[in-house]
């Protein structure tokens, strides 16, 4: 759990302090030295090389890439092939950061063997350092298989986009009673062998219960400050996006707007004239 003075400690793995190369032990490690750790989704290899020189500790090639990247209205459609090209970009593109690859909806539900073929391709053809799959305990057998293979699991408990019809909608999870499921969930991931949890969409009260419950690290993605680590969309937290964004979300750059500012005077210039001027030509 995030202790109250943890955030004017030095970062045992800041760009400056810390190991050349976040590994899952450095997750271990700053849970109980109650640091908070941090973590963007990233989909390519500019993004991520920015991320990473910034001093994030991992990057997620999130699903969310169906959103994102390939303007799916849900993650649903998203495959291992597309999510593939993308994390093998942000792998190559960091030196420092955990990459993290989310096992796309339909690539590990069958079963365990199912779920160690997808992380094993994860692995071999985009050299991903870790996946990341949601459920709680209906995904304990699959991350236990992934898991004894070596491979590093993060999970996904709370709000699961690929369960987003069957939940009802984009809908809080572990309100009034249903947070004793949800510390179940979370404890079921633990039990598993996953090195840390995601906790999505979840009242900031019970994220504090199951952080305190777990000795794997907690990463919040709209779970209030009471978890060991907060995850945001690079998109909603930079400003890309048109929509509407989540009220968990705050916004630390208007990157759109930066954007559309460039592109009007582009155009304008073009259409003037005033580009491209004698300096931009050769002789
Ligand atoms: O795909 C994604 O971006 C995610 C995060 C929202 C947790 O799964």
């Amino acid at each position: 759990m995030v202790s109250p003075d943890a955030a004017t400690a030095q970062h045992p793995y800041s760009a400056e302090a810390g190991p050349k190369r976040v590994r899952t032990r450095h997750f271990h490690n700053a849970k109980l030295q109650g640091i908070p750790i941090t973590g963007l989704t990233s989909y390519d290899m500019l993004t991520a090389q920015i991320f990473d020189d910034a001093g994030i500790d991992f990057l997620l090639v999130g699903d969310s890439a169906g959103n994102n990247v390939f303007g799916y209205e849900t993650t649903l459609p998203v495959t291992v092939d597309e999510l593939i090209p993308l994390t093998r970009a942000v792998v190559r593109a960091v030196t420092r950061a955990l990459v993290v690859a989310d096992m796309p909806f339909g690539s590990y539900e069958s079963g365990p063997d199912q779920a160690l073929a997808t992380a094993v391709r994860f692995m071999k053809e985009a050299q991903t350092h870790a996946v990341k799959l949601e459920g709680g305990r209906r995904s304990h057998k699959q991350i236990r298989r992934i898991v004894s293979a070596g491979i590093p699991v993060m999970g996904h408990v709370g709000f699961t986009p690929q369960s987003e019809h069957g939940l009802g909608g984009h809908i809080i999870q572990g309100r009034g009673e249903a947070a004793e499921e949800l510390i179940a969930d979370a404890l079921a991931v633990q039990d598993a062998g996953a090195f840390a949890v995601v906790l999505e969409m979840v009242p900031a009260t019970v994220a504090a219960r199951v952080t305190e419950r777990l000795s794997i690290p907690t990463i919040g993605v709209g779970a209030g400050p009471s978890v060991d680590g907060q995850l945001l969309v690079w998109t909603d937290f930079a400003g890309m996006t048109s929509g509407r964004v989540p009220k968990f979300v705050r916004q630390y750059a208007d990157v759109r707007a930066v954007l559309m500012d460039a592109v009007q005077r582009f155009t304008a210039d073009v259409k003037s004239g005033a580009y491209p001027a004698a300096e931009h030509s050769y002789e």
